[in-house]
């Protein structure tokens, strides 16, 4: 996963040029500023997982929060720090895996954030339960995916996207894939609703809010307007959004 995320950087970073003004939840999901899921996070202690080229991390540092990622791969990281650099901002960058945060102390955080990551984290449980080892009583896990019943209706292998549903919802079997047009090749993890609420339960989370964003209009013309025979997708969610309370 990390060789993989090495040689995707450059072509991922290029592809979606994320900003650094408001923490985003995924491609076809309105930004942090406009479901202020977070609300204000001046003084917070926010540490984002999987965070890339640390665009959030950078965005809640901005906002006046103390702010630190980590992610698997030293590629995503060189973009993080240039780009932290570039935006004159303080914060810390670390490379290692979700699953293992050894590096944080106990009930040191106040928010654990994370867009787009937990699906390619092979021990979530073992990840989940290190997020509220390192979150105070009461403090956040906010986490973006997939939602997955997109995952139904595109076949990754194939990069098609289908009518019909192309593979099971309740198939958790890792799914193998190929980024775009790089060849590097992916695997990803899928669990059903239910099973993430189980996830979260064991962990010790509460489930404070499960979001399903309706993406805006003008991200669903562009990937299938009106007349596209594939238009009926536009009624699937595409983002779910975890918000869950240590207890
Ligand atoms: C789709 S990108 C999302 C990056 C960033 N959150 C964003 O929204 O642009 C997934 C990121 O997860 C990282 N990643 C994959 N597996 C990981 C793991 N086990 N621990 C930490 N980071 C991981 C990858 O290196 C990659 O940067």
């Amino acid at each position: 996963m990390r060789a993989a995320w090495n040689r995707l950087s450059a072509a991922y970073q290029g592809r979606h040029d994320l900003p650094t003004d408001s923490a985003h939840y995924g491609p076809w999901a309105p930004p942090e500023n406009e479901l202020r899921i977070l609300g204000d996070v001046q003084g917070l202690h926010i540490l984002e997982l999987g965070c890339g080229g640390g665009q959030c991390t950078i965005a809640f540092a901005k906002q006046g929060a103390h702010a630190a990622g980590i992610d698997l791969s030293d590629a995503q990281l060189d973009y993080a720090r240039r780009l932290a650099k570039a935006e004159q901002v303080e914060v810390d960058f670390f490379q290692g895996t979700a699953e293992d945060l050894s590096a944080f102390a106990t009930a040191a955080w106040d928010v654990v954030f994370s867009t787009y990551a937990f699906h390619y984290v092979e021990n979530i449980g073992r990840c989940l339960g290190e997020c509220a080892r390192v979150l105070r009583p009461g403090g956040r896990l906010v986490f973006s995916l997939d939602h997955p019943f997109r995952d139904c209706f595109l076949d990754e292998e194939e990069d098609e996207v289908t009518i019909y549903p192309a593979r099971s919802y309740f198939d958790d079997r890792p799914v193998q894939w190929v980024f775009d047009t790089t060849g590097v090749r992916l695997q990803s993890y899928h669990h059903t609703i239910a099973q993430w609420l189980e996830l979260l339960s064991n962990a010790g989370f509460r489930l404070a809010r499960l979001l399903e964003p309706c993406p805006p209009k003008e991200v669903l013309d562009a990937i299938w307007p009106e007349d596209d025979p594939l238009s009926p997708l536009r009624h699937v969610p595409l983002t779910i959004i975890f918000v869950a309370e240590k207890t």
